[in-house]
Order: C-alpha cells, then structure tokens, then sequence
C-alpha cells in the first residue's frame, strides 16, 4: 500500500496549502496532493498536527485489522457445529487460481470500484475478454465467477452441501447482519428456516396486507400533484413506513427517525468500498446502525412476546425451534435486521424497475390497468388477499421487470471442497458467483433480451425454459424466504397506484431511464405531469461479480 511520505493539507483556517512531513494517508476530506506549497507554520495550526496524527492512527488500526481480517475470515467457516463435527476452509492462495482465465485489476481495490459503477457493463466486458468462467479480485480477495443457468444450477441445488452461504456472503455482511437466515448453512440454517416460516403463512401475511395497503394508500395521496416527482427516493420512503407498520406493527413512535437512520446507514456500508468501520467511514456508520438497531430490537422482544400482535417481529417473537422453545433473543434480532434489509432495497429496487418498465410501454401500463380495473374494487378499497390471484399480468411484468433488473445482480457462495465446472478445477476455499443479471440477458434463453415483454412468463413458456434461467428470488434451500410477501406487495403497490396514476417518459430529460408521471384515472383525460424516476441500478445491493 502506498504511504505518502509528505502530503499537501489544506488549512481549514486560511485556506492554503501547506506541507506535513508526518506520514499519512490520503482518507477524505480536506488532504490533497499539489504544487509547491505556501506552507503554515504548522505551530500556528495546531490542529493540523492533530489531524496527521489521527490520520496517522486511523491507518495503523486500517492495516492491523486488514492483517487481523485474512485469518478471521476462515477459522469461523465451521460446519455440522451442532453435531459436534467442525470443518475449516482456507481461501487458496493467489496462485492457485491464475489457471482460471481473469486478472486482479488495481492494487488494493482490485475490480470492486468497477462493478459498483457498472455491475453489467463490468460483466459483459469480462465475458467477452474471459469466457463465462473467470477470475476476479472483489473487496481484497481473488473469487472466481461462473456464468449461466448450469452454473445457477450447480451453485445453488448444492445437494453435495459443497458451497457455503455463509462464507459467500460474510464478506458483504458479516458486520452489519451477521446471522441472518441468509449467512447460515445447511443443517443449521434448516432449522432457522422452518422456525421463521411460521410468519410467512396465510394467516400473517393476510394481516401484512391490511398494513401494506393501509400505508401505500395513505403515502401515495402524499405524493406531489401536477409537478415532477423523484420516483426513487419516494419508493423508498414508502417502503420504510411499510416495514414500519407490516414489519413492526407501527409502535415505533418516537424512535422511528432513528430506526430509519440506523436502518439505511447499515443498507449503505454493505458495498462500502473501504471495509473497515474508520471515523467518518459509511462503515463506520452502519456498524453504529447497528449497534443501535440490536439495542432498540432487543429491548422490544419482551414487550412483543407479553403483548402479542401480528406482525412480523411479533411472529418471529413467538416463533419456535424445532424442540418447542421460543427462539434466543438475540436469534429474533438477527433475524429481524436481517429481514428487514433483504426486504427493502429489494422491493425499492424492483418496484421502480416496474413503474419504470410501464412508463416506457404504455401499452403494458393499460392492459395491468384493465386488469386492476376489472377487480371491481372501488378507489381506495384494500385488495384482499383472496383477490391477488386475480392480477397475472400484473405478477408477469412484475417478473419481466426484475429479470431486466434483478435486484441482487449477483449471488456469492464459498467452495467448501473442491470441484470442477466447464473443464475448470477449482480449489476448495475458493469464493465463487453466479449472475443473475447476466443469466438475465442470455440471447439463447432470453430472445431480444433488452426486450420488455412480460408474455415470456406465461405458463407454457415458463414449463420450456431452464429451471434455473431466472432466478431474481435464488434457489435451492436459500430461495428467498420472503417471496410470496414481494408478489404481494408489488400487487397491492399496483392496484393503488395504476387507479390513481399514470406514468410516461419525459421527451426532454436525456436520460433515458427517467418517465414523468400523470395523474387522473384511466382512460380519463391525462395532462402531463412529470415526476422523474431514478434509474433502477442507483443502489445495487451485492457488488460482487
Ligand atoms: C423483489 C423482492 C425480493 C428479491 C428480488 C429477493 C431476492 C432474494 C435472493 C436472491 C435471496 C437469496 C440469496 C442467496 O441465495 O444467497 C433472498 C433470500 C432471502 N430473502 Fe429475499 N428478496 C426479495 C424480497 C424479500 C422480502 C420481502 C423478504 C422478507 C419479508 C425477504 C427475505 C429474505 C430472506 C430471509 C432470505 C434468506 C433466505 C435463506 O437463506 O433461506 N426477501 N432474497
């Protein structure tokens, strides 16, 4: 890593640049590099020492845990620890992959600044360079990515058990959501499986619907009238009041600005470049957020388990393990951030993708409003569960709009032995990806597959394709536990939202991922009315590739 041995600081006093011969390093902020200086005397400052000095520290503890993290890493991957038999993978060495076609990119951040920027674009150009089996180097570590529905398949059935979650993931979210479902493997992760089902049945998620269509009414009739409107932040924002009233039964009463802050600070250090919780850092932040949120849930588990209610922190409060006892406190709020995070940039994310989908064919957005129309519902009147059978093309686009953007571009898992792929050996220890985004976009499954059209998910072409060609929700044993509540929500989103609402594409805005909105009924007399939509890939979630 490079230091610098004299470094040009800005004075926040006086504004010139002047010269600090004290190693350092270049974090953010006020420390620039740049011609001869006019230097302070650095006595009539001192708070530049300060600030070198801190530097100097936040560096220290920046490469004793980046030391400390290598080994760490490894020595938790433990398996079958429930039955008393406990295995641990090393990551290979560098060397044992440079068979695998791939380079390393940048010293220090390797490829992980270019997927953050352009997740497809990044793959596309390595498949063209690479072929569909390639290595990269992604938050300081060499992985390897396998691409295509076989490559799905293999990862994700898994029946051998010879790919790890939990050591796939860790890397993104082991400081923020360390033991949600998602991080946990094989027969330990089936027995947290099943106890969270219990709140994903009928029973509770009909009573999540109230809440959902409650609140997206409600929010909606806040959104601006004749004038542009930022889709993005707006879905965003309504998703949140959701997860407060369907997630938390909304008693968060005063506590909700920061349960909010919490929660989006610990969303936003899971693809924090720099890993390390540093002053000032996003990670930082998010470690805070969580610390705060494990505070907050912990304190409520008490008051949920003697009050009851019905929704889902309440249900995972009465939730149980196999042997009939109430999960472990700290098991409830893991799994409760945990849910909340898998639940929120993905709805965010997807949602927009569809309204940003009906803004660009009109056609579509009149044919799910016909469809919504035809419920009989009068405006405003909640969709019941029983009715959410009656929206298939609107469940169609839905997945038409997350196989164009999958809202997890990317799925990791860490080989716990090793195997083979396309003539490929690789390592046990070895991270590894499969794509979505990329599966997504295959001409051979996919015809025209920058195309919008939801009629390639009707039935007879569904039973014809891969069963492992679109995979938005994963497979195998971490299939998205939550699913069934995403349909749900999407629905409930569009039966408020097309009786109210029309969108359309802004002519003058040069991007072409932006759509403005309209209001009155359908078919009724639309004056336009732009409100601009953020496009779809502002937050990825997974950055590894
Ligand atoms: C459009 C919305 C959603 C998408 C695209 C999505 C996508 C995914 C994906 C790809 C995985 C599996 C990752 C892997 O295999 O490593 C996953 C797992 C999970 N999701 Fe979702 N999700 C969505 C909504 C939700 C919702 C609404 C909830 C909860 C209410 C939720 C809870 C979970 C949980 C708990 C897991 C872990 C499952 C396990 O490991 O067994 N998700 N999701």
């Amino acid at each position: 890593m490079k230091r610098f041995e004299r470094l040009l600081v800005e004075c926040p006093k006086c504004a010139r640049r002047s010269g600090l011969s004290t190693p350092s390093i270049l974090v953010q902020g006020r420390v620039v590099q740049g011609p001869d200086p006019k230097p302070c005397t650095a006595a009539a400052h001192p708070n530049l020492i300060f600030a070198a000095q801190r530097l100097e520290r936040a560096w220290r503890l920046a490469l004793s845990n980046w030391r400390a993290r290598k080994p760490r890493m490894t020595e938790a991957l433990t398996i079958g620890a429930s039955a008393g038999q406990t295995k641990t993978v090393q990551p290979p060495p560098r060397a044992a992959l440079t068979h695998i076609p791939g380079d390393e990119g940048w010293p220090l951040v390797g490829h992980t600044l270019s997927i953050l920027a352009d997740p497809k674009g990044f793959v596309e150009r390595r498949v063209e360079r690479y072929g569909p089996v390639y290595r990269t180097r992604v938050f300081g570590e060499t992985n390897v990515t396998l691409l295509g529905p076989d490559a799905n398949e293999l990862i994700l059935l898994d029946p051998q058990k010879n790919f790890s979650s939990t050591f796939g993931w860790a890397i993104v979210l082991d400081r923020l959501f360390p033991r949600g479902l998602m991080l946990r493997d094989f027969d330990e992760h089936r027995l947290h499986r099943r106890a969270l089902s219990v709140a994903f049945k009928a029973g509770p998620m009909k009573s999540y619907l109230e809440e959902l269509n409650a609140g997206i009414v409600a929010r909606i009739a806040k959104w601006p009238r004749g004038r542009e409107m930022q889709f993005y932040p707006a879905i965003k924002q309504l998703t949140l009041d959701l997860a407060a009233t369907s997630f938390l039964g909304g008693q968060i009463g005063p506590e909700m600005q920061a349960v909010n802050r919490a929660f989006i600070d610990m969303i936003a250090a899971t693809v924090a470049p720099i890993r390390t919780p540093l002053p000032g850092t996003k990670m930082r932040r998010g470690v805070n957020g969580r610390a705060f949120m494990v505070d907050y849930f912990t304190r409520r588990v008490p008051l949920a388990r003697a009050q009851g209610g019905d929704d889902l922190f309440s249900q995972l409060c009465r939730a149980s393990y196999e042997d009939g006892s109430l999960l472990s406190v700290p098991d409830v709020v893991d799994h409760m951030s945990f849910l909340m995070m898998a639940a929120h940039d993905t709805l965010t994310s997807s949602i927009t993708s569809l309204v940003y989908q009906l803004a660009v064919h009109p056609e579509w957005q009149e044919r799910l409003r016909d469809e919504v129309g035809k419920l009989g519902l009068p405006p405003d009147e909640p969709l019941d569960f029983e009715k959410l059978d009656g929206l298939p093309l609107t469940e169609m686009a839905f997945k038409e709009a997350m196989r164009i953007t999958p809202p997890v571009p990317s799925i990791p898992r860490r080989a716990l032995r090793d195997f083979e792929f396309n003539g490929f050996r690789i390592p046990a220890g070895t991270g590894v990806n499969i794509n979505p985004l990329f599966t997504h976009h295959m001409p051979d499954l996919w015809p025209e597959p920058a195309r919008f059209d939801p009629m390639r998910f009707t039935d007879e072409a569904t039973r014809k394709r891969h069963r492992f060609a679109f995979i938005p929700f994963s497979g195998g044993a971490h299939m998205c536990i939550g699913l069934n509540f995403a349909y749900m929500q999407a629905k409930c989103f569009a039966r408020h939202f097309l009786g109210k609402v029309a969108v359309s594409i802004v002519a003058d805005v040069a991007d072409p991922q932006t759509a403005r909105r309209t209001e009155g009924n359908a078919g009724g007399d639309q004056r336009p009315d732009p409100a601009l939509i953020a496009p779809p890939y502002d937050h990825p979630r997974n950055t590894s590739a």
